[in-house]
């Protein structure tokens, strides 16, 4: 990795980049996946990622969350350098599981299958993770959870199981859920490949509305209107490269580069045939055990009350 940049950087002003990836970098097993990303993203910005299946949308937004260790390159979040401190002679060191669990506490996740707890009811989850993570207690937990509930249009179900509800109303209960942790930054897996289409429009909306609040948004989706409409910025990902970013007029309505054509080419083919996902096959998922795990590793150093 290059020893040149430091660990912390300035913080202040509104128009600050939230989010900075410099040149990262992530193989699995020799497979190099992610062959030098620079990504930049300023507060209160929408970004919306786009790419084909494998071209490693999800290993990034897990790098950018410490789910993945990059293997070079940079991410600095609100400032922070995640996943590393620099030592005086610009030496990396890997932080502590404890640390990362702490920066990662910071950005709220949500992955295509919702992974909520199956046996917690709407708000059960919705509190989880304040009260067992950050030690906040119970009644103004639910008090908050309640505000969220409502604020993604379930104020009545906080009493449901998972079960008793709809893959959108889950997907919207686990927006509640990650935005309970108060995140300065939120990312999306496509959070609507996984509904059915009757279904997408309402958590599309609840996304919709947090833009406008001000929150700082990494999307990956196929959802190209929402992209055109919402994303302050679109990035084309092909092949573990950025190919073209851009504003959504330019990326998606006049795409310069050959592959970002192909692919948006084969989304309005996928589309016109009713097809779900844009016409990409193998969509590989987040596990939701991961996710869980996560959640329970976080619980596991939760200060003794
Ligand atoms: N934990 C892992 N171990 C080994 N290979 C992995 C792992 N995670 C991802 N990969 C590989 O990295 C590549 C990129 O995967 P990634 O899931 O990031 O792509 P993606 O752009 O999100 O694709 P999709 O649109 O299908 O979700 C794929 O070839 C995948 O098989
Ligand atoms: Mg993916």
């Amino acid at each position: 990795m290059a020893q040149t940049a430091t660990t912390r950087q300035s913080s202040g002003t509104q128009d600050e980049a939230l989010v900075r990836a410099v040149n990262v970098m992530k193989s699995f097993h020799g497979n190099e996946v992610l062959k030098g990303i620079d990504l930049t993203v300023r507060r209160g910005e929408v970004v919306c990622l786009l790419g084909p299946s494998g071209s490693g949308k999800t290993t990034f937004l897990r790098c950018i969350n410490q789910l993945e260790s990059i293997d070079g390159g940079r991410i600095w979040v609100d400032g922070e350098l995640m996943g590393f401190r620099q030592d005086d002679r610009g030496q990396l060191h890997h932080l502590t599981d404890k640390q990362i669990a702490a920066q990662r506490r910071e950005i709220g996740m949500v992955f295509q299958r919702f992974n909520l707890f199956p046996h917690k009811t709407a708000l059960e989850n919705v509190i989880e993770a304040p009260t067992q993570v950050k030690g906040v207690r119970k009644g103004v937990a639910r008090a908050r959870a309640q505000d969220l509930l409502a604020s993604v249009g379930l104020a009545d179900k906080s009493a449901a199981y998972p079960g008793a509800l709809s893959g959108g109303q889950q997907q919207r209960v686990a927006i509640a859920r990650a935005l309970a942790m108060d995140p300065k930054l939120m990312l999306f897996d496509e959070p609507t490949s996984a509904l059915d289409p009757e279904l997408v429009g309402e958590v599309l909306r609840v996304m919709r509305e947090l833009a406008r609040t001000g929150m700082t948004m990494i999307v990956v989706t196929h959802e190209m209107e929402f992209a055109r409409e919402v994303a302050d910025h679109v990035v084309f990902m092909d092949a573990g490269v950025v190919c073209e970013e851009g504003p959504p007029e330019q990326v998606i309505a006049h795409p310069r580069n050959e592959r970002t054509r192909a692919f948006l080419r084969r989304m309005r083919n996928a589309e016109e045939r009713g097809g779900e996902g844009g016409g990409e096959e193998g969509g590989r998922d987040v596990p939701g055990p991961a996710a869980a795990a996560d959640l329970a590793a976080d619980a596991a150093e939760r200060p003794p009350t």
